[in-house]
């Protein structure tokens, strides 16, 4: 049995999952029989919903990967069951998870390669916000990208990276290559910017948001950057970052010593979310006709 760990969260939140059965490292059993009609039910509204706005702002990575799962429209997936499809496909599997889990044990997944999926979908209610991920968020959002070769071999390193940065006192910086990167990134492509991150895909509000409005800013990615940048956890977005491919992404993080970087910046100072830099590089979408440079310097 685990304890219930502390949610790596800037809130105290209470954890709704139960983690009264869970393994050392922290999973359990899907138990999919348990899911009542209601809960599939729910499962069908998000994924109709969320499967139109896919088609229009992920890229086009993502849209392979969901339709390789093949998950049901209408019923919550049996995490077993997709397995089959994705471990001959990506070398990745799903391992069931209560909820959130300590950071330590969600490197280890990360870095042999399983990717833990809570078990648990949201309320009625929450179809809109969630304070934690349930099933929703973890499958539909972050399981199709484990599908591309590029952005695997880059979650498998980021969990190598973890027991490092945890070494060196490094773990907020690297959570934020997380949170901007995995979460909320955004990906140059011919047909013009487009989402990735399951943060954003998971939402059908940001979704458009990260890519239709004027308001965010829309950075190139550079690692030490991101590394350095705080983040907001209860709304949308001030700051994307941009990649050019998912190799990009891959070579940043592995390529870098991050060693180094967190000793010079760790007991600094976090970038606030919404600053331009003078030294950022915005990305403009090709569809954006306004010929207008994105704000500068200046907070929302
Ligand atoms: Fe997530």
């Amino acid at each position: 049995m685990a304890n219930q760990p502390a949610a790596p969260t800037h809130q105290p939140v209470q954890l709704r999952g139960d983690y009264s059965h869970a393994a050392a490292d922290y999973t359990v059993d899907q138990d999919w029989e348990r899911y009542t009609p209601a809960e599939h039910e729910i499962w069908r509204t998000l994924y109709a919903r969320q499967i139109r706005m896919i088609e229009r702002y992920a890229a086009p990575e993502f849209i392979e990967g969901t339709r390789r799962l093949n998950a049901a429209p209408d019923r919550i997936p049996d995490l077993e069951a997709t397995n089959r499809i994705l471990e001959p496909a990506s070398g990745w599997r799903m391992v069931a998870v209560p909820g959130l889990i300590p950071e330590d044990q969600f490197f280890a997944h990360l870095a042999h390669r399983r990717f833990p999926v809570t078990v648990w979908i949201r309320k009625p209610q929450e179809l809109d916000y969630l304070v934690e991920p349930d099933i929703f968020h973890d499958f539909f959002g972050h399981v199709p990208l484990l599908t591309n070769p590029s952005f695997a071999k880059f979650m498998e390193a980021y969990g190598l990276a973890g027991p490092k940065a945890i070494a060196a006192g490094g773990l907020k910086m690297l959570s934020r290559l997380y949170w901007y990167m995995v979460e909320f990134g955004l990906i140059r492509t011919p047909q013009g910017l487009r989402a990735y991150g399951s943060g954003i895909l998971s939402s059908k509000g940001e979704t458009a948001y990260c890519i239709e409005s004027p308001k965010p800013n829309r950075l190139a990615f550079d690692l030490e950057r991101v590394l350095r940048t705080d983040y907001l956890i209860d709304d949308y977005q001030q700051t994307y970052f941009v990649i050019d491919s998912f190799e990009q992404l891959f070579r940043a993080a592995y390529d870098t010593d991050f060693e180094p970087l967190y000793r010079q910046f760790a007991a600094t100072r976090g970038i606030e979310p919404g600053v331009v830099l003078p030294t950022d590089r915005p990305v403009r979408d090709q569809n954006d006709e306004s010929g207008l440079p994105q704000k500068r310097l200046k907070k929302d």
